[in-house]
């Protein structure tokens, strides 16, 4: 006798971002909610509850739900203890529905210390694992304050292979006195190792961080605009050829499945829950979309997750202000947005004829043409000027 299917429950998906941020040590360009672990066991593990409480009160406001994607980000979850990270999942599972193909990734850095707790995390549930390598070049992994060498790295990839089915890079070019050869062969090197899913961010410099302060004060010299781009240009080149697909601006998959749902979530306008120290969420309720934030200081936040509802602020968006976010992150996309999402903004037609060299309208769809892809923000505003 054929089994009858449970009934979806009502509601859009939804993906649950939780936010970990504890890191071994502070990279001098990261500017991510982020503290030292050292000496926090005790707080960690009121996190933990707290975003317990707080998972269990967000199930409270969206109702039943059909969950597609878990990402445990921060910081460093690869420093959660296995335990912690199973009980979450469970905790999500139970909350809402949780799909056949449910993704579960998680964050993790490359040393062997973490490594090393691999196989664990996968038996805790985590089917994904996105690993900071970087660079694979040790002048690089220096260059960028990182806690691990190169070899560690290839370690941390092998492990994560075999722990894991699905298993994402990070990389970062454009660091300080990078040229083309030095990221081509970081590329090279990147696909040598047989990843699925490859992210490459170009370095920024943020407010209030190390790298910042040194180029303010004129002891690191920031790669230019012009060579930023060629850099930026020589990624798609060198990751198309080796054929993956460039489904959204730093972001590179082998397949359609290997894409990260999760992150699919952000750039399609679809809702996610944010629990954790600082995390945002996006909810569609009755018809309005909310953008929650949690405070950001632990100690906050944990006060904060208690039984009285979620931890942080909710707010309202206005129609335009949605449609602004769906154009923006859309637009990063190579399946761009539809503009049926943008009808609020009341973009000009005659706006996107003229910018006909960057952008094109297909299927219904407004997409950013690959050789603007290095100018996406801009065109955003250029679309809809505030
Ligand atoms: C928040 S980190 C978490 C992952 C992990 N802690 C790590 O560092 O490998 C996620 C990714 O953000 C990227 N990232 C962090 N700061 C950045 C910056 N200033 N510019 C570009 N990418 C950055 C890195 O590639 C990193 O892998
Ligand atoms: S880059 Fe990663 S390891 Fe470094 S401080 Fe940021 S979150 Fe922590």
């Amino acid at each position: 006798m054929r089994s009858i299917p449970a009934p979806s429950p009502p509601g859009p998906a939804l993906g649950l971002y939780v936010h970990w941020p504890y890191c071994r040590r502070i990279c001098p360009y990261c500017d991510f909610n982020v503290v030292r672990h050292r000496g926090r066991e005790t707080e960690a593990r009121a996190l933990v509850a707290a975003i317990l409480r707080d998972i269990a009160a967000h199930r409270a406001r969206t109702g039943p739900r059909r969950l597609v994607s878990i990402f445990l980000g921060g910081g460093t979850p690869s420093l959660m203890r296995p335990e912690d990270v199973a009980e979450i999942i469970a905790a999500a599972r139970g909350a809402w529905s949780p799909a056949a193909d449910l993704e579960v990734s998680l964050e993790a850095n490359p040393t062997d210390a973490e490594a090393e707790g691999f196989a664990a995390l996968a038996g805790a549930g985590v089917n994904r694992l996105s690993l900071g390598v970087q660079s694979l070049s040790d002048e690089a992994l220096a260059r960028l304050g990182r806690n691990h060498d190169a070899a560690t790295a290839r370690r941390a990839v092998a492990r994560a292979q075999t722990a894991f089915a699905r298993v994402s890079l990070d990389l970062i070019h454009s660091w300080p006195g990078q040229d083309e050869w030095a990221w081509r062969s970081d590329l090279e090197a990147a696909l040598a190792l047989g990843p699925e899913h490859i992210s490459a961010y170009e370095l920024t410099f943020e407010p209030g961080t190390a790298f910042t302060r040194a180029r303010d004060r004129g002891r690191m010299v920031a790669p230019d605009e012009d060579h930023r781009a060629r850099l930026f240009a020589l990624t798609g080149e060198v990751l198309s050829g080796h054929g993956f697909q460039a489904y959204e601006i730093s972001n590179f998959a082998r397949s359609p499945a290997a894409r990260a749902r999760h992150n699919l979530i952000y750039w399609r306008g679809e809702d996610y829950v944010g629990v954790g120290p600082g995390a945002h969420g996006r909810l569609t309720l009755d018809g309005v979309r909310i953008a929650t934030e949690a405070p950001r200081a632990i100690d906050a936040y944990v006060k904060a997750a208690g039984d009285e509802g979620p931890a942080g602020a909710w707010l309202a968006l206005t129609a335009q202000e949605a449609a602004l976010e769906r154009l923006a992150m859309g637009l990063r996309l190579a399946e761009g947005v539809p503009l049926a999402d943008l009808a609020a903004l009341a973009v000009d037609p005659m706006r996107i004829a003229e910018l006909g060299a960057f952008v094109d309208v297909q299927e219904g769809r407004l997409i950013v043409r690959p050789s603007a892809r290095a100018v996406t923000d801009r065109l955003a505003l250029e679309l809809c000027p505030v």
